[in-house]
């Protein structure tokens, strides 16, 4: 399948908004898999791909997850945001019959993070914070690390977000936290 065919599958799917940010996501997704050496395609695709289930009502997701047999943790049954990556990664698997381990793991922590990243993990995870359409205080700093490092980058995308989710006293997904330590430990900083 390709690019246009996966915008033709996500838009029914998403507002304008949401699909404007896929599709950013996308381009930036591909500019970083040629800078650091990644599968362009599989990039762009989970680029396109990742927020699919983002704007699903929070019952069907809960439904979709129960269905297939996924059991929540206390911490992800408190965080509904959580939700669409995982029933994301569902619909891929089920709905488009896509088997690539890496390009369905990209989508399934593109919002957590995870310890022994893929580099197709990390593009994504990357991708989703410095797409065009953000706008938020600190996005041009993590703009400038993308250029140079995408370890770095990785790093200060999950200090920036377990920051602002501990100010909030909000949950931290514990795969946010093993990814924190796995990238201090093993990146090349
Ligand atoms: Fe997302
Ligand atoms: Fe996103």
């Amino acid at each position: 399948m390709d690019s246009k065919q996966y915008k033709e599958i996500i838009r029914p799917f998403l507002s304008d908004k949401r699909f404007r940010h896929s599709v950013y996501v996308a381009e930036e997704c591909v500019a970083l898999a040629s800078r650091y050496g990644v599968d362009e395609k599989k990039a762009e695709t989970v680029g396109l791909l990742h927020d699919i289930m983002k704007e699903l009502p929070k019952e069907e997701q809960l439904k979709m997850l129960e269905e297939s047999g996924i059991i929540l943790t206390d911490e992800e049954r408190d965080t509904p945001k959580l939700w669409h990556a995982k029933c994301g990664y569902l619909y891929m698997k089920q709905v488009l019959h896509i088997e690539d381990e890496e390009m369905l793991h990209a989508v399934l922590y593109h919002t957590t993070a995870r310890a022994d990243m893929t580099q197709l993990d990390k593009v994504l995870f990357v991708a989703d914070y410095i797409s065009m359409d953000r706008d938020y205080e600190g996005v041009e700093k993590l703009r400038d690390f993308a250029r140079e490092s995408l370890d770095r980058t990785v790093l200060e995308g999950l200090i920036f977000s377990i920051q602002s989710l501990t100010a909030e006293h909000r949950t931290v997904h514990s795969d946010s936290i093993k990814a924190y330590n796995w990238a201090i430990k093993h990146f090349d900083l």
